[in-house]
């Protein structure tokens, strides 16, 4: 099966194509490209992501990627057929999902092949099922796991303790997935209550003056800060650590980097140093949160595998943590690779393929498929 996964919930435009079949009850995968375009810089100047900016962006870059995915494809005189399109229904921000979904509805209705919508935070779990080396047009194993697995997602836009554990669905990420032979199920035990984790990221940094996304640049400065022994400035909370659920609050944080970096100013003392210090203090105090909360979900649950995904998985000192976490915890780890970490479409089309066509969709495949 031939799927074409599109993805605009936020500031990235995102197309992939990608082929999979199953092999004696193994799902396995290859992808045939996968293309995305940021639309970060241009939300650098507002400190954060823009809607009806990144509306545009995307209503402009779609059939930009759309022409270069499959010009690519015909000149390598690939002979495919797309069996169903694969788009991000939400979470995200709702003029930019639009676009998505509209270019899609528009090409199923043109190809006659059906539109699956796709969670952007099961896209995220399932992302990182895949092999972080196998390289393009390979095909690959997706990496299965026991039940019951705690996932927890961290973007810009939202940070989630998920239980997925086998039975029938029930709210929350909405939709089962099916990955050789066996149905998921989703649970949020937890959430934040105010920012996502990745949003206090991109606040501190913008308070420390760094550019939008602010995660990669405070990840820098914390490692410099390492590197150079420079020590945290002041202490920052670890807020809700000791909440005993499952809940974040990451507004705190930022405010308490508001009043550290007024008093450095006010004392001229806001200098590079400084600011290395207090993104380490941040890492630190995010990381501790995370780690603590992940480690009583496993143990709550009783979890056999530990599934991080998000854009801030990027993140160093996060993935160090929690390849500790896991060990300890005697459960293998599934991390993205760093190149998916962020927003795709490749963990759409995949995630699209897991739900499998909703039935009252596949009369209408039946009709064909667009051959290219
Ligand atoms: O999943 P994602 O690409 O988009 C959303 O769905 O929101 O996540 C984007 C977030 C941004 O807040 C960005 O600052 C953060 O991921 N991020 C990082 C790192 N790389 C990206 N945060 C911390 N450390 C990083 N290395
Ligand atoms: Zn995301």
């Amino acid at each position: 099966m031939i799927i074409l996964g599109i993805e605009t919930s936020c500031d990235e435009t995102a197309l992939a194509l990608i082929e999979t079949r199953k092999v004696n009850g193994v799902f396995e995968c290859r992808v045939i490209d996968s293309l995305v375009h940021s639309q970060a810089e241009l939300h650098s100047a507002y400190g954060g992501v823009y809607p009806n900016l990144a509306k545009r962006e995307h209503k402009k870059n779609l059939p930009v990627l759309f022409e270069k995915l499959f010009k690519g494809l015909k000149s390598a005189s690939n002979d495919l057929e797309v069996d169903a399109i694969a788009v991000t229904e939400g979470p995200g921000l709702e003029p930019a999902l639009w676009v998505g979904i509209e270019f899609a509805r528009e090409l199923g209705e043109k190809w006659k092949v059906p539109v699956i919508p796709v969670n952007h935070m099961e896209g995220h779990i399932v992302g990182s099922l895949l092999e972080s080396d196998a390289p393009r047009g390979a095909w690959q194993r997706l990496k299965e796991f026991e039940l019951p697995a705690i996932a927890l997602l961290m973007s810009g836009g939202h940070t989630e303790l998920v239980m997925i554990s086998r039975g029938l669905p029930s709210g929350g990420l909405a939709s089962g997935g099916e990955a050789s032979g066996s149905r998921w199920s989703y649970q949020i035990l937890g959430q934040t209550l105010d920012d996502a984790c990745g949003e206090a990221f991109d606040k501190t940094a913008r308070l420390l003056g760094l550019p939008y996304p602010g995660g990669p640049h405070i990840s820098r400065l914390a490692a410099q800060a390492e590197e150079e022994g420079v020590q945290p400035p002041i202490k920052l909370p670890r807020p809700m650590i000791g909440s005993g659920d499952f809940n974040f609050s990451f507004s705190g944080l930022k405010t308490a980097v508001l009043y550290a970096v007024r008093k450095a100013q006010e004392e001229d003392a806001f200098t590079e140093t400084y600011k290395k210090g207090l993104a380490l203090e941040f890492e630190l105090a995010v990381t501790e949160v995370l780690e603590k909360k992940t480690r009583e979900a496993i143990e709550e649950v009783g979890a056999r595998a530990l599934i991080i995904g998000g854009g801030v998985s990027a993140n160093r000192r996060i993935r160090e943590r929690f390849e500790k976490l896991a060990e300890k915890s005697a459960i293998p780890l599934f991390l993205p690779s760093r190149h998916i970490s962020g927003d795709n479409a490749l963990m759409i089309a995949l995630a699209g393929t897991l739900r499998g066509i909703p039935t009252e969709q596949r009369a209408m495949r039946a009709q064909g498929t667009k051959r290219l």
